[in-house]
């Protein structure tokens, strides 16, 4: 006989259009298996505030369009707090689970496997606009962002024409350049700058000088797409406010940003052109999710909720080519996924 269980869902990190499809997803498919499903509020959070929810069909029902996460996120990590994995177990017992269901990106997935490590009952399932979380093609929310980015450099082609200017955009990646690299591909962007490709003088030099040859050949309108997380001069750009942190590592800290305005200003400075920057920040996170996000959302709940049933824990639910699978999360755990270089050459073809 198939053991019943109580399965906890958190959702931990930056929200993402597509979350509540997954919550959805799992709740559903759990109730349909007999089990209990328990949701805890603000990520890793809620196992120390005792704050959580029952969810059953009626509160999981139409969500699957919903943006941002119904049961609220935190970046808290219980490894970063005095005496913090203890309280997750002992707020794990009081609630009877057997099992927990994490929904997260690449810190709160890492978090995960090391919770699983000591003996926690743990499923991943990866969601992030950055689609940097390692062993799966995508994460849930990412295309979504895309859209949002491409329909924004859509837009800003049309004024940038009008007034013969250079208009770049910055989108988010922290670390890696997902969005910038496929809404750039997708608008047919003349340049796009991403972490993986560092901006160095050579490049600097190099990109103001394709914007102005294509104006002399007569094109005197540009789109740059920038990642938030490109380097200038070896350090990256954040907002007012908030510092590397002390390893240099500034990835693993919020608050970047004005990385654009930054290259618009060398840009304009070196090559005379009027240029104009726009940033997407919190505009690409929010709202709907597109179909994709919410069937692949919908996938891996399932698969989720089959790994609970099977009782195959310390496994996150992955994306390779059209299959969904299993790989275990220590495979996920501290380090991220960069865009592959062939896939930004394909894009760059079309620079300039
Ligand atoms: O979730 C990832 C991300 O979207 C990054 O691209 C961005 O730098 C960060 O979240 C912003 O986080 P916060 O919501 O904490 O400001």
């Amino acid at each position: 006989m198939v053991r019943k269980h109580r399965v906890g869902i958190l959702t931990g990190g930056g929200d993402c259009p597509g979350i509540n499809a997954a919550i959805r997803a799992v709740a559903k498919a759990l109730i349909q298996n007999g089990d209990e499903v328990i949701g805890i509020r603000d990520g890793w959070q809620g196992f120390f505030d005792g704050a959580n929810l029952v969810l059953d069909g009626e509160n999981t029902s139409r969500i699957i369009d919903r943006g941002g996460t119904i049961l609220g996120t935190s970046r808290t990590s219980p490894l970063a707090v005095e005496g913090g994995t203890e309280r997750v177990f002992a707020e794990f017992e009081r609630l009877g689970l057997t099992a927990l269901v994490v929904i997260g990106g690449e810190g709160t997935l890492s978090v995960a496997s090391k919770m699983f490590d000591r003996g926690l009952p743990v499923i991943g399932i990866p969601k992030t606009i950055d689609n940097d979380v390692k062993e799966t093609d995508y994460a849930i929310g990412f295309q979504t962002a895309v859209q949002i980015a491409t329909d924004a450099l859509d837009r800003l082609r049309s004024t940038a024409e009008s007034h013969h200017r250079v208009m770049l955009l910055e989108v988010m990646g922290r670390a890696t350049g997902w969005i910038a690299t496929y809404a750039g591909m997708a608008n047919g962007a003349e340049a796009i700058l991403i972490p993986e490709v560092p901006l160095d003088e050579e490049k600097m030099d190099e990109l103001c000088r394709m914007l102005v040859e294509r104006k002399q050949r007569g094109k005197n309108f540009s789109l740059i797409v920038v990642a938030e997380g490109v380097e200038i001069e070896g350090r990256p750009v954040l907002k007012q406010g908030f510092s590397l942190n002390q390893d240099g590592k500034a990835w693993r800290l919020e608050g970047f940003g004005g990385i654009g305005q930054v290259v618009g200003e060398i840009i304009g400075q070196r090559t005379g052109l009027e240029v104009r920057v726009s940033s997407l920040d919190y505009i690409q996170r929010g709202g709907t999710p597109v179909a994709y996000d919410r069937s692949l959302a919908t996938a891996f709940g399932v698969k989720a909720a089959e790994l609970v049933a099977a009782e195959n824990y310390g496994k996150m639910t992955a994306l390779k080519g059209n299959r969904i699978i299993a790989v275990p999360l220590s495979r996920v755990a501290d380090g991220i996924k960069t865009v592959p270089l062939a896939v930004y050459r394909t894009a760059e073809m079309f620079f300039g």
